[in-house]
């Protein structure tokens, strides 16, 4: 295997990814958690960033439009929010019947916008598939107005464990399986080793005030043979392959049998502590552009 990245993303494979693939083999349940988890997100990120009636929001890196929607009903009637995306499957999903919502399909490091159009910017889950940070953060500067306030979350996936112990598969297939991920999709290998110190490095060259930045750590739990399953055969991200596909191409289907064996018997000695915990340190960032400081006021 070369070490290039598997060709197998497109700017629209997020629709996709966003409308089904996140939530493959995922019962109900699961599906209630991730709701609930992404509403709590999504309402930490807008209200640090101060909406108010009559902002002009960029929701960069939109989606199908998770804050977006919430965001027009604060900054409505005058206000607008601009939904910017490389996926114009994923932006066809938003709602454009609210007032002043405009999707607009755009590269974040090259954005289709002019220079301090917005009072906000706005992020949840974009950054991290950027390759370069710095310039990214750069452009959300370029299109704030003078003061204007940058909300984003995003997950620390550098941080990102597991107390699987997986017996069985050799610390040089797992290095194998890991690399194999890092080159899955062209964004997987800034996503996952997304980390907060050049977060708030980028945003400082960029001209922000010192960012307040809230870290917090979101946990997730495969407590049955389905939830494993899910796991490893589900898309980690738009454009990535399944853990089993990946392996099952490269390193063939004995060594995806054994990686899938090893998380099972993982699981059964995980039972007596509720099944195998994934521990996600995630980070939110506020910042101000210019000298003003993000405090109480
Ligand atoms: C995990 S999704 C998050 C979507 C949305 N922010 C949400 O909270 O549901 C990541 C989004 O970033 C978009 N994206 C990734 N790289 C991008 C780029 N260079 N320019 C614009 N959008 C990008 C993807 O198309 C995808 O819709």
């Amino acid at each position: 295997m070369g070490e290039q990245a598997e060709n197998v993303t497109s700017a629209d494979s997020a629709g996709r990814w966003l409308a089904r693939d996140r939530d493959a083999g995922r019962d109900s349940a699961d599906r209630a958690v991730l709701t609930g988890l992404l509403a709590d997100i999504r309402d930490r990120v807008l209200n640090a960033a101060r909406l108010r009636p009559g902002h002009d929001v960029l929701d960069l890196g939109a989606g199908t439009g998770l804050l977006t929607h919430a965001a027009a009903r604060v900054v409505a009637p005058a206000g607008s929010v601009i939904a910017v995306d490389r996926s114009a499957a994923a932006l066809a999903e938003i709602r454009t019947n609210e007032a002043r919502i405009r999707p607009v399909v755009g590269d974040a490091c090259h954005l289709p916008i002019a220079d301090a159009t917005f009072d906000r910017v706005v992020a949840r889950s974009v950054l991290i598939y950027l390759p370069d940070l710095r310039a990214a953060l750069r452009e959300v500067a370029r299109v704030l107005r003078p003061e204007g306030l940058l909300s984003a979350f995003e997950p620390v996936n550098a941080g990102r464990r597991h107390d699987a112990n997986l017996d069985g598969v050799t610390p040089d297939e797992i290095e194998a399986i890991d690399r194999l991920r890092r080159l899955s999709s062209p964004s997987a290998g800034p996503m996952m080793a997304f980390d907060v110190a050049p977060f708030v490095d980028a945003a400082l060259h960029a001209g922000f005030s010192t960012p307040t930045v809230g870290e917090t750590t979101v946990t997730e739990r495969l407590s049955t043979r389905a939830h494993v399953d899910a796991h490893l055969s589900r898309r980690p991200h738009p454009g990535a392959a399944s853990p089993v596909d990946l392996i099952t191409r490269h390193l063939g289907a004995d060594t995806t049998a054994r990686y899938v064996t090893a998380w099972y018997r993982a699981l059964d000695k995980a039972v007596d502590r509720g099944g195998i915990t994934f521990t996600n340190p995630v980070v939110y960032l506020t910042a101000y552009l210019g000298t003003r400081r993000y405090g109480h006021g």
